[in-house]
């Protein structure tokens, strides 16, 4: 394990046990359409290239960039997109695909603002889900973990944009954030 590290928390094989389960599942709930998969940069890049590669109907995906809330702007949960998809919606079924969904925040706002834009079908897959943070409901279809209120670092989620490449899920030593 990573130096940084206190534990891992999920190993490689089981998160791509986990992944390829999902992706099962989105295959054949999918079956005869296909699929738009959009994510948000960065932390569920990872994630979402191994998702796709575990889907057997066609899927496409694209990306959003999102303003990270300051603390003022948390309680009113505004959140602002940097950029926006290369695509249009309209009439396409949508997985959002997150790698970890905390106070829900994120995306509350995302789903609210692409279903304006009249998807098929709109669903939420993510990879972890924290729910002891949860400030606003998120209606979660396609759900990897739930996970313990730890800070968790590795397959795309970071810590100071550290740690996203490591193949596992850590948490980190407490003496690593409390020093900076
Ligand atoms: C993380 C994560 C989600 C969001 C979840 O992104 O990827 O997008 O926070 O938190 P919430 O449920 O409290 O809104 P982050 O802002 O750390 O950006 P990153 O993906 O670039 O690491």
């Amino acid at each position: 394990m990573h130096p940084d590290g206190e534990r891992i928390l999920l190993s490689e094989e089981t998160i791509r046990a986990r992944v390829a389960e999902l992706g099962a599942e989105i295959s054949r709930d999918y079956a005869g359409k296909e699929l738009l998969a959009v994510s948000i940069l960065k932390g569920a890049a990872i994630f979402l290239a191994d998702l796709v590669r575990c889907i057997t109907v066609p899927a496409f995906f694209d990306f959003v960039a999102i303003s990270s809330y300051g603390s003022s702007a948390k309680s009113s949960g505004a959140v602002r997109i940097l950029k926006d998809l290369d695509c249009n919606i309209g009439g396409r079924h949508v997985l959002i695909v997150e790698d970890i969904v905390d106070s829900g925040l994120t995306l509350n706002y995302l789903a609210d603002s692409l279903n304006f834009r009249d998807p098929a079908s709109l669903r939420i897959c993510t990879l972890l889900d924290k729910p002891s943070r949860r400030e606003v409901p998120v209606n979660i279809h396609y759900n990897g973990f739930v996970i313990p209120d730890e800070f968790v670092v590795g397959y795309g989620l970071d810590y100071n944009e550290r740690y996203r490449n490591l193949p596992y899920i850590m948490t980190l030593r407490p003496q690593i954030y409390e020093e900076a």
